[in-house]
């Protein structure tokens, strides 16, 4: 197959969607890989760098007019919209339910729009969203330890302490992939951690991987009052599938906090879970209110796009294959996980919620496709 990779052109993004060793998997196994000019440049991956693994570098018209399968990992933005085309597999984060324009460029253009972030395993596991989740996760923990020092607006504390001083206390609010690894990162600088969570089969689990090294205890409102208090760092890490965050801290609740203590609000892009956060970016990520420092970056995997380039593709990578391998089709009868990723294909909407949405027509992804082999 054909197999382009696109330069991210979406301001602040510098990640891109095949590392050179991707590249050579790809090609290793027959494949042709066009890589724009300059794609990997904001992730430290030099043209020749793909050159030397077989992928040949070719102009932006190129790599979306030659292409049967193109590799990204932003949504279009408006300016590529007219690139779209039938024949084209778009492999790439889409986020549609929340982009009407583009949901409607996608049907019109006839593309086959395939959204990393609706592949679904049968146990309900997002693959291609977790390495995100990790690296958001880890980088909480350092944004609260920075942003903890006096210089920076915190209070001035070491998070780890030193012998004979006490260690900073980390609060961290929902244990999932965020929470976790949030979590093992503050533990690993030397602070106090405790996790909330509202999942008794969540904290069994985390119990068993990080027994005695952090505290767990049930989320409630109740219990997030009277820790946050205590705490010189909270984490927001919560989500509830399908619907914006639960604010769960109020404004209220900051008046007992410690004065510069450090809010990271991961789940901002789902809206956040403090009643004070609003979204920040990484050359302004924090802002004070009532005397709380709060760290809300959006796309906080976007401030290591070295790091987020490689989980990624390592994520995706056995899915590009799959589909290179076998064709679309084929590939997606033979892994429900992928057929969940169909967000748009022959013009028709085949994923339920982006449908919904937008109050656009839904039609089965097995109405567009014979899903039973011939
Ligand atoms: N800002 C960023 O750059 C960035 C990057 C990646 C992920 N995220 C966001 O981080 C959030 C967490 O993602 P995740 O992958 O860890 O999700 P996850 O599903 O793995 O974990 C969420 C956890 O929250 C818990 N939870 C739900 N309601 C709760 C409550 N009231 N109190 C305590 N815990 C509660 C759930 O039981 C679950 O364990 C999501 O909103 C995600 O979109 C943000």
């Amino acid at each position: 197959m054909r197999i382009g990779v696109a330069k991210e052109i979406k301001p602040d993004e510098y990640r891109v969607a095949l590392t050179p060793a991707g590249a050579r998997e790809l090609v290793d196994k027959g494949h042709d890989v066009l890589v724009e000019t300059t794609a990997g440049e904001g992730s430290a991956f030099a043209d020749a760098d793909y050159e030397r693994n077989g992928a040949r570098i070719v102009s932006v018209d190129e790599v979306w007019s030659e292409t049967e399968m193109l590799l990204k990992v932003k949504e279009p933005i408006a300016s590529e919209y007219p690139r779209l085309r039938e024949g084209l597999v778009l492999f790439t984060y889409l986020h549609i339910a929340a982009d009407e324009p583009l949901t409607r460029a996608l049907v019109e253009s006839g593309v086959t729009a395939v959204a990393y972030e609706t592949v679904e395993t049968e146990d309900r596991r997002l693959p291609l969203l977790a390495p995100m989740s990790e690296i958001a996760g880890r980088l909480a923990a350092q944004a609260g330890a920075a942003f903890l020092e006096k210089p920076a607006g915190g209070r001035g504390l070491l998070l780890g302490g030193v012998p004979g001083v006490q260690p900073g206390r980390v609060l961290v609010i929902g244990g999932g992939i965020v929470g976790y690894n949030a979590a093992i990162i503050a533990i690993g600088l030397g602070a106090q951690v405790t996790i909330l969570d509202r999942s008794i089969d969540r904290m069994r689990h985390l119990d068993e991987i990080l027994s005695g090294r952090v505290s767990l205890v049930m989320s409630s409102t109740l219990q997030i009052e009277s820790s946050v208090q205590d705490a010189d760092v909270v984490i927001g890490a919560v989500l509830v599938p399908g619907a914006r965050a639960p604010k769960l801290v109020t404004r209220e609740m900051l008046k007992a906090m410690k004065q510069g203590a450090v809010i990271v609000d991961v789940a901002i892009d789902q809206g956040g879970c403090f009643e004070t956060s609003r979204p920040t970016t990484h050359s302004d990520p924090v802002y004070v209110v009532d005397g709380i420092v709060h760290y809300c970056v959006a796309n906080m995997p976007g401030g290591v796009p070295i790091t987020s380039t490689k989980a990624l593709t390592n994520a995706t990578l056995p899915y590009v294959e799959e589909i290179a391998e076998y064709g679309l089709v084929r590939a997606i009868l033979r892994d429900p996980a992928l057929a969940r990723g169909v967000n748009v294909l022959d013009g028709k909407i085949t994923y339920q919620a982006v449908a919904e949405a937008h109050g656009l027509e839904y039609t089965p992804l097995a109405d567009v496709l014979p899903l039973t082999p011939a």
